[in-house]
């Protein structure tokens, strides 16, 4: 997958098109603010032209970093939520090299993308090492009975137990969740949500 490939996907179907939009995020607002105060830095990682950095500023978030390999998308982003002080890097995750670290990673139907053992084992290790201890994950993917592709690229489907199982060590799940996601065209997708601590 390169980045002109997902440039494409959002300029041919605009991003409120796309099969994975929402106008509010519920799931993941819902489980990064049980975790993590206005203070608290979070990174939205493949977040594209999601609409989680607006509702994460209107909340009082101020320490918001959302990294997406396509320029595109974060575009898309930044012509919302406009001089905002958001951190955006275009980036492939895959070659991300933080410079810092974060309360909360969130990853919102990005890691599914991730289908080589290798590429979601050193996720996982850039995870571990960007998130403190105490500081929290929140990741969803497609669930077990979800499709089998997005985007027409395949996707690994996960159950909450794989999901968590693939994490690794170092972190402790704290509550799983299943959602039936409606896309703009009326068709549903099922994922699975894990909210974790770094422990
Ligand atoms: C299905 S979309 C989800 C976007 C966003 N998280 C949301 O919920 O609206 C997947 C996103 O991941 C990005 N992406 C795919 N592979 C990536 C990678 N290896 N590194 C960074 N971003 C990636 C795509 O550009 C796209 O914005």
């Amino acid at each position: 997958m390169t980045a002109e490939y997902w440039d494409g996907r959002y300029a041919d179907a605009g991003d409120t098109r796309v099969s994975w939009f929402q106008d509010v995020p519920e799931n993941s607002l819902m489980l990064i603010g049980r975790v993590a105060e206005a203070h608290d830095s979070v990174v939205d990682v493949g977040g594209g032209a999601s609409r989680l950095v607006d509702h994460l500023l209107q909340r009082g978030y101020h320490d918001v970093t959302v990294v997406d390999l396509s320029q595109q998308a974060l575009m898309a982003a930044r012509g919302r939520v406009g001089d905002a002080p958001v951190h955006w890097v275009v980036s492939d995750v895959r070659d991300w090299q933080p410079d810092r670290t974060f309360h909360v990673w969130h990853d919102r139907a990005t890691f599914h993308f991730l289908t080589d053992p290798q590429d979601q084992a050193d996720y996982w290790h850039l995870v571990r090492e960007s998130v403190p201890h105490g500081g929290h994950v929140v990741i969803s993917t497609f669930a077990e009975d979800g499709p089998e592709t997005c985007s027409g690229l395949p996707v690994h489907r996960y159950s909450a137990d794989g999901l968590i199982a693939a994490m690794g060590e170092g972190f402790a799940p704290l509550e799983t969740l299943r959602e039936e996601h409606v896309t703009p065209s009326g068709g549903t997708q099922s994922f699975v949500w894990v909210l974790a601590q770094r422990i």
